[in-house]
């Protein structure tokens, strides 16, 4: 496997992988099926041998279990790996319930964080939502002290408008945006791209696959159990139409000798230097593949192929991502 190159993230930020390792998947988390931990700590261990060091976990994912896993894949070897942790979210049940982003239960989480992740420090720490229900100042002002105390190195945020990354970013420098992005999901490109790019902050560019609709490998209707049954892309004959479009991404990958998958992730590698496909990969067989797609270019012609089929709006239905 061809080493991933490394990126700053955002200007004069960390030197991290340019494709990133979503672990969420990894956990009993929103549904979906059930994973094997030795396999997912094999994966993550085979990334960071690969070059992949930005790992991505959150502290609600799986009631903790994702940030065990990457605290046992990491031992050992704690500076190979860049570790970016999501706080705040509170989960029941599987089903989001809420936020608490108050400074003292942000005070309390990491210290659960670390304990689990088995580390002194968290490299890029992030409010996994922002509401109206604790000033912004003193959420972005309770990860600045952390950072001052060293518990935390940078500040990260993600799925937050640019009115808020405006106002998170003139309380303390925000390094990184975490947001979905993707061929079916282009809303942020008229504003919230423009402004991290203003800004000088990286983009940590998440759901390339679009829950999986552009894997090429889905069929109408979704089986029975399916999570993907709650959005409404998924439902009736937004899915029939949302499959129809991807047949253009199924025929270019044909042609070009690579999976609609590898596409997918290639071209959002392709929209900046500053922007890191992050990408879930549950076994390690999922490497070379996803790692290869780092290295697909796309002509003029192709690009423009895509961004007009796909152009914003293209998909039917909304996810839980809706902007
Ligand atoms: N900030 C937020 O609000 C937020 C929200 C969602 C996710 N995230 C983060 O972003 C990461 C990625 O997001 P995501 O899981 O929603 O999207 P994704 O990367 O598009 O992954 C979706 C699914 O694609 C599968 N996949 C990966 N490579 C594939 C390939 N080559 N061929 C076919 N299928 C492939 C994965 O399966 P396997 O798992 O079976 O390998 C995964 O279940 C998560 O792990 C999480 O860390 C953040």
């Amino acid at each position: 496997m061809a080493t991933v190159t490394k990126i700053a993230l955002g200007n004069n930020g960390p030197l991290v992988s340019k494709l990133g390792l979503g672990c969420m998947r990894m956990s009993p988390v929103w549904g979906g099926p059930s994973r094997d931990d030795n396999e997912s700590i094999a994966t993550i261990q085979t990334a960071l041998d690969n070059g992949i060091n930005f790992l991505n976990t959150g502290d609600f994912y799986g009631a903790g279990h994702n940030e065990l896993l990457v605290g046992k894949a990491i031992k050992g070897r704690r500076n190979d790996a860049f570790i970016s942790v999501k706080f705040g979210g509170l989960v029941y049940g599987g089903q989001f319930i809420g936020l608490d982003l108050r400074p003292v239960a942000i005070r309390n989480f990491i210290n659960y964080s670390l304990v689990r992740l088995g580390v002194d420090t968290i490299d890029l720490y992030e409010p996994c939502r922002l509401d109206n229900s604790v000033p912004v100042e003193d959420v972005i002002g309770t990860v600045a002290d952390l950072i001052k105390e060293g518990k935390v190195r940078y500040l990260g945020v993600s799925e937050i408008t640019a009115g808020q990354l405006r106002k998170a970013h003139s309380i303390h420098p925000v390094t990184a945006l975490e947001i979905g992005y993707s061929l079916a999901d282009r809303q942020i490109e008229s504003e919230l791209l423009p402004t991290a790019k203003e800004l000088g902050i990286g983009v940590v560019a998440f759901a390339n696959t679009a829950e999986g609709l552009l894997t090429g490998d889905m069929k109408a209707p979704l089986p029975a159990g399916a999570y993907q049954h709650h959005f409404p892309r998924f439902q009736g004959n937004n899915l029939v139409k949302n499959l129809e479009k991807v047949e253009v991404l199924k025929q270019m990958a044909k042609e070009k000798g690579y999976t609609p998958t590898q596409l997918a992730i290639a071209w959002v590698n392709a929209q900046g230097g500053h922007i890191m496909p992050l990408v879930s990969m549950s076994s390690r067989s999922r490497l070379p593949e996803n790692m290869q797609a780092m290295e697909i270019t796309f002509t003029p012609e192709e690009m423009n192929t895509l961004n007009t089929h796909f152009s914003p709006g293209a998909i039917l239905g909304g996810t839980y991502l809706q902007r």
